[in-house]
């Protein structure tokens, strides 16, 4: 694999090449154009920074925003823009040969960076909080020429945006989503969105010009693995072609409400420009995850980083192979999907069971493992192990965890608990508005004989999903025993509510608007895999079961077209 330097080199070299005798010098530069406005670049590209708007980015003599509207900072959706005060250049470095300049864009709120340097098509950037109010979304990104990048690309959709022609008004039916001009099916930005702490590059491009976003390192995004977001779309009123780094965001949870340090960091990330072609940002991708933390970077807080390993071993002996493991805040108060106020670290432990964490922020944290399915998809407890201490240059070696599972005898278990809907009809299917409409209203699963797939991913119908499954034993001969029903759902939209009954007995409800079944968007904003994970557990007496055929039934009693249940797993033991 090749260095930084080395590429970095290597495309200073092809720049020399192609320079025609006249061109100018190749430093990177800030120019102040009065009022402000600045110019920003080296000798491959340039834009023009306005108070807001970064405009008139020149790339191979192109403008690439052209009508569109730039480069942006914003907070809350759109109704904050960050508005430029002062810029200016606060290093003049030099990585293994290579000048750059790290200049600051300054804000009521926080200083936006580019870091430029000699012959590099892109900037690396990076923002530092100051004075961000409490807040969920928090965004840069670039709106650009559409004509020049007709084409979006995340690790799991790639092809062209649609055209704005198709967003008719009169087909709009809901919020950003329209259907098709053809009748079948919808557009909406929500198919692009993707996982967050997945990918490898992301962006738009053309035949002529990619645009894209290289986010290595990742622990400044909120949330753990099953973080998602948007990440490029067409702009439904202009057009543009839209390339986002929602590097706070809340498109897909039930809340997100963070406080920021003073000189929280966001990034460097890199945006590379380059001529569409996606192997060439793969390539370029691999060297930024190798590069990642950054040695140019010049920040001792950035560089103060530890290891932490361990192993996870369940109560029953076997090791949590392939568990998700997660560090996040220490003494958490919030889900590990709505953390977000500092940095966040995500893996997944071996076959053993063994974990490591390298490249962590010095701090304390809160280390969290749950099962991610395959060996341990019978595993519904999850582990919290508070007090993780990493000191910088050391390695926070914890040992074995030991992980409480159940010791109750499992009567069955409807699919993987790993917190997705994968295994059962739709789960996990391309991201698309509302696939949920094709479950059915009514569906009955018989332990045994029935295949994961015969539960669809979603209920969102009036009616009942029933389970029907066989009893052993006598229960009446088993006094000491306590069925528990657990309902983890990978994701809920609110404004549906069930009955759960077993036998025909009420053993609990699900009621839109309790505490623990708040709103996350996903059944309506084309997640197909989890919205935010929730776990019910519904005791009820040994009595109402009987030896022989029982049931447990899902009544929906209340429903809101596209909103509903997108489950895990459902597992009754006693
Ligand atoms: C300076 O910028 C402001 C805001 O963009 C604009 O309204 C004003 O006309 C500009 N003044 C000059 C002299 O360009
Ligand atoms: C920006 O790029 C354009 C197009 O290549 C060029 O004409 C212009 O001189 C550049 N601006 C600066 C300040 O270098
Ligand atoms: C590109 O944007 C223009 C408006 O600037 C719009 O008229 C046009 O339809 C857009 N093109 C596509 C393919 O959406
Ligand atoms: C199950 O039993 C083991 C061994 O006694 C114990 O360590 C574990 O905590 C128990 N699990 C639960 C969930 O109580
Ligand atoms: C609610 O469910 C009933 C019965 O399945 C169905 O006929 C009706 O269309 C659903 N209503 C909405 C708003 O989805
Ligand atoms: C749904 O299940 C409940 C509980 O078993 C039952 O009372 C109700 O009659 C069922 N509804 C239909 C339409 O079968
Ligand atoms: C749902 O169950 C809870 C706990 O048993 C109970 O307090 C609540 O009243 C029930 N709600 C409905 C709508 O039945």
């Amino acid at each position: 694999m090749r260095s930084l330097a080395v590429s970095l080199a290597a495309s200073l070299l092809a720049n020399v090449a192609n320079a025609s005798p006249t061109k100018k010098a190749t430093a990177p530069f800030l120019t102040s154009i009065g009022n402000q406005t600045w110019v920003i670049g080296n000798d491959v590209w340039n834009m023009t920074q306005g108070p807001q708007f970064g405009v008139k980015l020149y790339y191979k003599d192109h403008d690439c925003v052209g009508d569109a509207w730039g480069h942006y900072v914003s907070y809350n959706g759109a109704a904050d823009n960050l508005v430029w005060t002062s810029a200016s250049i606060v290093k003049n470095g030099k990585y293994k040969g290579v000048p750059f300049i790290d200049i600051q864009f300054t804000s009521d709120v926080g200083d936006m960076h580019w870091v430029i340097f000699e012959g590099q098509h892109g900037a690396y950037q990076y923002f530092v909080n100051h004075n961000l109010p409490t807040l969920g979304e928090f965004r840069t990104l670039w709106r650009l020429d559409n004509t020049t990048f007709p084409k979006g690309r995340t690790v799991d959709k790639d092809g062209t945006l649609p055209p704005l022609s198709d967003y008719i008004a009169a087909n709009k039916v809901q919020d950003e989503t329209w259907l098709a001009p053809d009748g079948k099916g919808y557009i909406t930005k929500y198919d692009w969105a993707s996982w967050v702490r997945e990918q490898d590059y992301y962006g738009v491009y053309g035949d002529e010009f990619g645009s894209w976003y290289i986010n290595p390192g990742k622990d400044y995004y909120n949330g753990n693995q099953l973080k998602q977001e948007l990440m490029v779309h067409r702009e439904s009123s202009t057009g543009d072609a839209v390339q986002l780094n929602m590097v706070h965001g809340t498109h897909f949870m039930v809340s997100s409400a963070d406080v920021f340090p003073d000189g929280k960091m966001w990034g460097p990330w890199l945006w590379y420009l380059n001529d569409g072609s996606k192997p060439d940002a793969a390539a370029r991708a691999k060297e930024e995850f190798a590069a990642w933390p950054y040695a140019w970077l010049d920040d001792e807080a950035y560089h103060a980083r530890g290891k932490v390993s361990g192993r996870l071993v369940l109560s029953d002996g076997r090791p949590a192979a392939g568990a998700a493991v997660f560090l996040g805040d220490d003494e958490p108060t919030k889900t590990a999907l709505d953390m977000g106020s500092t940095y966040y670290y995500t893996t997944y432990a071996d076959e053993r069971g063994n974990f490591e964490f390298a490249d962590v922020r010095a701090a304390t944290y809160g280390l969290q493992a749950w099962s991610h399915g395959g060996e341990i998809a019978d595993v519904s407890t999850s582990l919290l192990h508070n007090g993780v201490a990493v000191a910088t240059g050391k390695t926070t070696r914890l040992g074995t965890l030991a992980w409480a599972v159940s010791n109750r005898t499992r009567l069955f278990q409807v699919g993987d608990f790993d917190r997705y809907s994968y295994g059962f009809l739709y789960g996990g299917a391309p991201r698309q508005h509302a696939l949920v409409a094709s479950c059915p209203a009514d569906l009955v699963y018989r332990v045994g004989t029935s295949k994961t797939a015969d539960w669809c991913f979603g209920q969102t119908y009036q009616g009942n999903w029933t389970i029907e499954f066989e009893v052993a034993e006598d229960p009446a001969a088993a006094p000491a025993r306590q069925p528990n029903l657990i309902v983890s759902l990978a994701g809920y939209s609110s404004g549906a509510s069930s009955t759960v009954w077993a036998n025909g007995h009420v053993i609990g409800n699900m009621t839109s608007g309790s505490p623990e079944l708040q709103n996350d968007p996903c059944l309506y904003r084309s997640a197909t895999a989890a919205g935010e994970w929730r776990l019910l557990e519904f005791q009820f007496d040994q009595s109402v079961l009987q030896k022989g055929l029982n049931t447990v039934t899902f009544q929906m009693t209340r429903n809101t077209t596209w909103h509903g249940f997108m489950w895990d797993s459902i597992i009754l033991e006693w």
